[in-house]
């Protein structure tokens, strides 16, 4: 089904089902250990042996010599996979580095060897007694050292500029000029990745833990030279994904080696400590921001710079580009410019770009206000847009980012701020609040499922969409009961498998819209064929309570078992005749410890504009997890750089650290009540990874509210506080 603007009225409109709190179907089987994750599928490959994962301890350089002989002694010890008995191996066009090192190593805790034993802990006793002689190379491991040879990546955005940006901010009454520097971040998921592998002759099966199954084969194929109709790819459920999980990692690679090198299926996970070297992570930024202003407040000139490093080959963090949609400005410019760093490979998390980008720009609002003497909700009200700055005869879709920061700031209780840092004691507590934006661009991606109806009248649903944990499962089932007029309970949803429709997948945050966009075309293709085999005009065919109804005539559902329909929706040009974004407001009340310099977040509110809430259960839910992870942006993540030897240092989860319930007392989500008739039959938006952006720097404005110390460079630990 092709998607055509504006969408038209049809059964999703009811809301019925779709619009309303479900709980997470597959809630019990998380909660109650039942759902089985990757490594648990003993279901599917019994008597499968344990693979561990030897990285090199290097970031750059050559294995010299490989010795497995006491390794290959130990006990259990089934085989031993390296580069010089792998076979044939291509890098895919999506990864970066190598999945399996050598001769080269191209970042540290990339793998040189996978250990498979009967056991795990043989094959971890066994990795550690693999020897690897190496040749160390210099490497480059410091982003502000690297900076300055750093160029214009060919992925991630061309620079921008529009109008005369140096003139009018040389011109500009008031103006603003910071730097502001954000760490590397590691995903830090509960599940590590994770894979069982098996061969059947020179058919590959892996059950893996993955958000984009099409991409999952696709990128096993070209790793592994197969053909992709020899590759089976599951992954129905995750315990979370992060980014981390959109490509294949060096487990799933190293499950097929291993399995086809032992016959027998094996399982691979990475261990906790080899998460955060062995796989991506978010680069670091410095970014350079420059606002002028005349003395109203009005945004004259608007300039963005970002500069991040990664592996040679690979891309930047595209840090500036909520600065080309969010703000008016008649002039303006952006460029983001990459280093050459060897670090391990830098790669999409959370909301990438904009989580990012938002943590500076949103800072400098603040700053700007401040300078102007404004309030900054106010600041921003004056400079909204409703059209694409850069293209002014492309409309945003919708956009209601002033109706969030007003409901927000009166949500909030905004007026109670004191506009002067300091001005807010509650016993040893200096207390402050901050404001800022939220915005991520809305993604459409083509997305198929196939419905069918069984002899009780049950709906089935297939498609490779994922549930990463974001409630897939219970807005596709909300979807199908909407089209097919039928209970929610009504409705099987069999997700992630490569034997299914290719889907949108879980990235980006447009699985949600586009997703359950798909689900419709393939409900409204079952509607037409039930109706033809029923005697219905599908024109007039109505689908209610299991039955369908035409004029005085009904028919139950029943009466079509075997039916099967399978539709894909597609956006064709959609993006370039709107833009397509979703809209919030962050505000963060926080307490600063006047003798610590201590930082705990009292409170927060946020108020979100994403088209239709699918489900406002589950869109809240993954609102208060996306802003937890904004304050860990703000006051805590930090993935720590060894500059000699060029690793993350803190690698597990005792030391990166993330925050928990106990760090949050309370948090306040609300809705605008939108429907966008532009962006789907759905009429939705995404919304998971909106909520994160901008969350920081609500928070660090917070602090500067509270204490008068204004921090650029995150997280706002104690120590640049105090
Ligand atoms: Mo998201 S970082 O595109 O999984």
């Amino acid at each position: 089904m092709k998607f055509d603007t504006p969408a038209t009225t049809n059964p999703i409109d009811r809301m019925r089902v779709v619009g309303k709190p479900h709980d997470r179907i597959d809630g019990p089987l998380k909660t109650t250990g039942t759902a089985p994750y990757a490594y648990e599928r003993h279901d599917v490959a019994p008597g499968a042996a344990y693979g561990v994962i030897v990285g090199a301890t290097i970031a750059k350089g050559r294995i010299l010599a490989i010795d497995t002989s006491a390794a290959d002694a130990l006990p259990g010890v089934l085989g031993i996979v390296t580069w010089q008995n792998a076979g044939p191996l291509k890098k895919a066009g999506a990864h970066t580095a190598r999945m399996l090192a050598g001769p080269d190593v191209e970042h540290y805790d990339q793998a040189v060897a996978v250990v498979v034993a009967e056991t795990f802990e043989q094959a971890r006793d066994a990795a550690r007694a693999v020897h690897v002689d190496y040749q160390r190379a210099k490497g480059s491991f410091d982003l502000a050292a690297a900076k300055d040879g750093a160029t214009k990546p060919k992925s991630g955005g061309p620079d921008s500029a529009f109008g005369d940006f140096a003139t009018a901010f040389a011109a500009a009454p008031v103006k603003i000029d910071q730097t502001y520097t954000t760490p590397d971040h590691s995903h830090a998921m509960m599940e590590p990745h994770a894979t069982i592998a098996a061969w059947e002759g020179d058919r590959l099966t892996v059950w893996t833990s993955n958000q984009m199954i099409a991409w999952a084969v696709r990128d096993l194929s070209q790793t592994l030279g197969i053909p992709k109709d020899r590759i089976t790819v599951s992954s129905p459920y995750l315990g979370g994904g992060f980014g981390s999980k959109l490509w294949i990692r060096s487990d799933a690679v190293m499950a097929a080696l291993a399995a086809r090198a032992v016959k027998r299926p094996v399982k691979v996970a990475l261990l906790r400590t080899q998460v955060v070297n062995n796989t991506t992570h978010r680069p670091a930024t410095i970014q350079r921001v420059r606002l002028g202003a005349t003395q109203d407040g009005t945004i004259t000139a608007i300039g963005h710079e970002s500069w991040s490093g990664d592996l040679p080959g690979g891309g930047p963090e595209t840090a500036v580009m909520q600065t080309r949609l969010l703000y008016a400005g008649a002039n303006r410019m952006t460029a983001t410019r990459l280093a050459v760093l060897d670090l391990p490979e830098g790669n999409a998390m959370r909301a990438p770009g904009e989580a990012v980008g938002l943590l500076a720009l949103e800072i400098a609002m603040d700053e700007l206000a401040e300078t102007l003497g404004m309030d900054p909700v106010e600041l921003r009200i004056r400079n909204d847009t409703q059209v694409d700055p850069e293209k002014p005869e492309r409309p945003f879709s919708q956009r209601d980012l002033v109706g969030c920061l007003r409901i927000g700031a009166e949500r909030f209780g905004w007026n109670r701020r004191k506009a002067k840092p300091g001005s807010t004691r509650d016993g040893r507590w200096l207390v402050g609040m901050g404001v800022a934006a939220a915005f991520r661009d809305n993604i459409n991606m083509r997305s198929g499922a196939r419905v069918g109806i069984d002899g009780q009248g049950r709906v089935t649903v297939q498609t490779d969409m994922t549930d990463i944990g974001t409630g897939s499962y219970t807005i596709i089932a909300q979807t199908a009961a909407e089209m097919m007029g039928v209970e929610i309970g009504q409705v099987i949803v069999e997700l992630g498998d490569s034997r299914f429709p290719v889907s949108a997948g879980s990235g980006g945050q447009w699985g949600a819209n586009s997703a359950t966009a798909g689900v419709y075309a393939a409900c409204v293709a079952l509607r037409e064929k039930v109706a033809q085999k029923l005697g219905f005009n599908s024109a007039d065919a109505v689908f209610e309570d299991g039955r369908v109804r035409s004029g005085n005539r009904t028919a139950p559902l029943t009466d079509a078992a075997g039916l099967v329909a399978e539709d894909t929706i597609d956006y064709g040009d959609l993006a370039e005749r709107y833009a397509q974004s979703t809209f919030g407001a962050h505000f963060a009340e926080v307490g600063v410890d006047v003798m610590t310099g201590e930082v705990r977040v009292r409170r927060m509110g946020g108020a979100f504009a994403a088209g239709r809430i699918l489900n406002p259960k589950s869109a809240r839910s993954q609102v208060i997890g996306a802003m937890t992870m904004g304050v860990g942006a703000a006051l805590m993540e930090e993935a720590v750089v060894d500059k000699r030897f060029g690793f993350f240092v803190n690698h597990d989860m005792a030391e990166y650290h993330v925050p928990v319930h106990a760090d949050i007392p309370h948090q306040d989500v609300f809705f605008l009540d939108e429907v966008d008739d532009k962006t789907s039959p759905m009429k939705a938006k995404g919304v998971g990874e909106l909520g994160i952006c901008g969350v920081g720097a609500a928070v660090a404005n917070a602090v500067y509210n509270a204490c008068g110390v204004r921090v650029r460079d995150y997280p706002l630990t104690l120590d640049k506080i105090i």
